[in-house]
């Protein structure tokens, strides 16, 4: 059972935040690829669906080697998505909407055309040239160390002007910086008050955990559990090129940042399991408000698995750490793919009755799954370097009406929609009790409703093993409130035995038409469906 919080929480510990990826959310220029003032138009939809916080993935200039995870200037939009005007209006309508707006921060490296790099590579007595991580070759004339590219190859570019190689934890057109040189820290700090002057609520810190690199730059040990279909960065374990002690002063250095403009939230994307995962709340909670927790998208999609790891997960949490619960991103296949179309209704019951901040990923509100991209059209880098692994089909254009691209763009998009877009899009499902845009909805109203669901303890509840294997039960509790949940992981019927004396009553289902069903002593749930119960009032 993990704790209640007091009266006293913030607007990112109670509320959601909702992720748009710019180039496929909304295109108003016809270029297909979607704009900020493509955002600022579709901010109604997100009031309406009830969220509270907008989560953008970078938008600055870059020659978009990855996608705007390659930046050129961090204080400058790219023309593509607009201006920076553009963005004021933007944070203006979001905040006329009482919704909050979270950039991307892309501190770890910069794009190759950063002018930071231009100098740094020049020559070695640069005064930028300890800004990136530069190294002479190893006596074979290779690379320094045997660090591996998340993206394929090695880490490591030999550049001509100095004969010494860079290093690179992404593309050769992503130089990581050093941040253990101040004048990094200084500058990414600048560059940090730079938007939080123009009113931004908070970051999400790209690759939080890669930003300090051990000093003597040890290889990385063999990983003796790599498969030879994983991408190649899974040969070895990250135990030198990432996770560093000295990182947590880093991020503290970033907090301190917020902190001078009041209620900011900084959420630190970290792929680590969950013993390293909460040392990112830093010493004293001086880390990350909201170290990423990415496991339900790592963990099998089974009940007891599941159950297993939220007990896991709530007794790690730090004294005061807040948790928080990610279904998908831009870098993972589609909850819908991975799960099926009827799973993923339970796991967005899952999502939004955990405790802790919810993250949702665009469209899959709308039950996007994975949308195949022929290889003549493959976008992703990666995809190109290491084929089958790409992020393409989890980034397609969101899909707003029957009308032509969905209502996405006028013009080409940059990536194909579904195939069945004419039904699956936001005006065909907002008015349909049985969509999965419905379910959304009204989880997201629930959670406003009900204190015990937003900022609440949660209690996970013993079943009998054969149901256990099943069906994952827990409750949810605050302020004299209790809600229990219910949910059916399997594509079989089960009972669920209630406590005799008490009446229940079905507050929602995932499927339709249960809503103020009353319950005694047993609850039938069918296949594939969760249920939130309340106590009945007699
Ligand atoms: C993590 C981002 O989410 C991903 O999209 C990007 O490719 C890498 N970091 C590199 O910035």
């Amino acid at each position: 059972m993990s704790g209640t919080s007091g009266s006293e929480t913030l607007w990112w510990q109670s509320g959601t935040v909702y992720q748009v990826y710019p180039r496929s959310f909304q295109d108003t220029d016809g270029d297909g690829v979607g704009d900020l003032r493509g955002i600022t138009e579709r901010l109604d939809y997100l009031a309406w669906l009830g969220v509270d916080a907008v989560w953008i993935s970078p938008f600055y200039r870059s020659p978009m080697a990855d996608f705007g995870y390659d930046v050129a200037d961090y204080c400058a939009v790219d023309p593509l998505f607009g201006t920076l005007e553009d963005f004021d209006t933007l944070i203006a309508e979001a905040h006329r909407r009482k919704l909050r707006v979270i950039l991307d921060f892309v501190p770890n490296h910069s794009s190759i055309a950063h002018p930071w790099f231009a100098e740094s590579r020049a020559s070695r007595e640069n005064p930028k040239r300890d800004w990136y991580l530069w190294r002479d070759p190893a006596p074979d004339g290779g690379p320094p160390n045997n660090w591996l590219s998340n993206f394929g190859g090695p880490a490591w570019t030999q550049d001509p002007a100095t004969g010494q190689y860079y290093y690179h934890a992404f593309l050769p057109e992503q130089p990581d910086l050093n941040w253990r040189n101040p004048e990094v820290r200084a500058a990414m700090h600048d560059a940090l008050r730079f938007w939080l002057e123009r009113g931004v609520d908070g970051f999400r810190v790209d690759v939080i955990w890669h930003l300090v690199k051990d000093e003597a730059l040890r290889d990385n040990p063999e990983n003796p559990d790599f498969l030879p279909h994983q991408p190649g960065i899974n040969r070895f374990q990250q135990i030198y090129s990432c996770d560093r002690p000295e990182v947590l002063d880093v991020i503290a250095g970033m907090r301190a940042v917020l902190r001078a403009y009041g209620e900011r939230v900084l959420i630190g994307e970290i792929y680590l399991p969950i013993e390293r995962l909460v040392t990112y709340y830093g010493p004293d909670l001086t880390g990350a408000d909201l170290p990423f927790n990415f496991q339900l998208i790592q963990t099998p999609w089974r009940a007891e698995a599941v159950a297993a790891l939220v007990e896991e997960y709530e007794a790690a949490l730090p004294e005061g750490g807040w948790p928080n619960w990610v279904l998908g991103n831009h870098d993972q296949p589609r909850i819908a793919a991975r799960v099926g179309e009827a799973q993923a209704r339970v796991a967005a019951m899952l999502l939004l009755t955990l405790r802790g901040t919810p993250t949702l990923y665009y469209g899959d509100e709308i039950g996007l799954g994975h949308v195949p991209v022929p290889p003549e059209w493959a976008q992703d880098p990666w995809e190109r370097n290491e084929p089958g692994h790409g992020r393409d089909p989890a980034r397609t254009p969101m899909q707003w009406d029957a009308g032509p691209h969905a209502g996405f763009t006028a013009g080409i998009p940059w990536l194909p929609q579904s195939a069945d877009a004419d039904r699956r899009n936001v005006d065909e499902m907002r008015d349909d009790s049985r969509s999965i845009l419905t379910l959304y909805r009204r989880l997201l109203s629930l959670r406003r409703d009900w204190r015990a669901l937003s900022v609440g303890g949660y209690r996970g509840l013993p079943l009998p093993p054969s149901l256990a294997e099943a069906v994952f039960a827990y409750e949810r509790f605050g302020e004299g409130e209790t809600l229990r949940i219910l949910l059916n992981f399997g594509n079989t019927e089960h009972r669920v035995p209630l406590e005799k004396q008490e009446t229940w009553t079905v507050l929602l289902s995932t499927r339709s038409g249960r809503s103020g069903e009353r319950v005694q002593s047993e609850i039938t749930l069918d296949p594939d469906e969760g249920v939130i119960l309340a106590p009945a009032l007699r």
